[in-house]
């Protein structure tokens, strides 16, 4: 029982974070899985299309960045990506939580 009302705390405790990557997650299906791929691993037709290379998502240089960074690729832009419209400023700072678990 006890066991049980402990771990009930540490699940309301760890809900935000869990709560943010899973609607990041939705959003990222939705909006950038199609050229990133479901694992952020980059979509091959989509890198040879626009003559770029994209890298992993997971990787150590993408993982680099600051969440202020990845969160102004999403809306600004970066190079051959244009801004993600359909993702607002508040689903932007999601979606970068989410591509924190995707993290080598
Ligand atoms: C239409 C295809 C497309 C979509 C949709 C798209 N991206 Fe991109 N993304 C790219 C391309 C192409 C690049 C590489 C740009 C360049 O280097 O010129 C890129 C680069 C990036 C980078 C920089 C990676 C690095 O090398 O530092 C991040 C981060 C990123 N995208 C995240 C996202 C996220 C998050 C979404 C969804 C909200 C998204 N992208 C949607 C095509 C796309």
């Amino acid at each position: 029982m006890r066991v049980f009302v402990v771990l009930s705390v540490l699940a309301l405790l760890a809900m935000p974070a869990v709560a943010a990557d899973h609607a990041g997650k939705a959003s990222y299906d939705k909006s950038c899985k199609s050229c990133h791929g479901a694992d952020g691993a980059g979509n091959p037709g989509i890198a040879k299309m626009l003559k770029v290379t994209l890298r992993p998502l997971g990787s150590a240089e993408v993982q680099k960045s600051s969440d202020a960074d990845l969160k102004k690729v999403i809306t600004d832009g970066t190079g051959k990506m244009k801004p993600v419209a359909a993702v607002t400023a508040k689903q932007a700072g999601d979606v970068v939580a989410y591509i924190r678990t995707l993290k080598k």
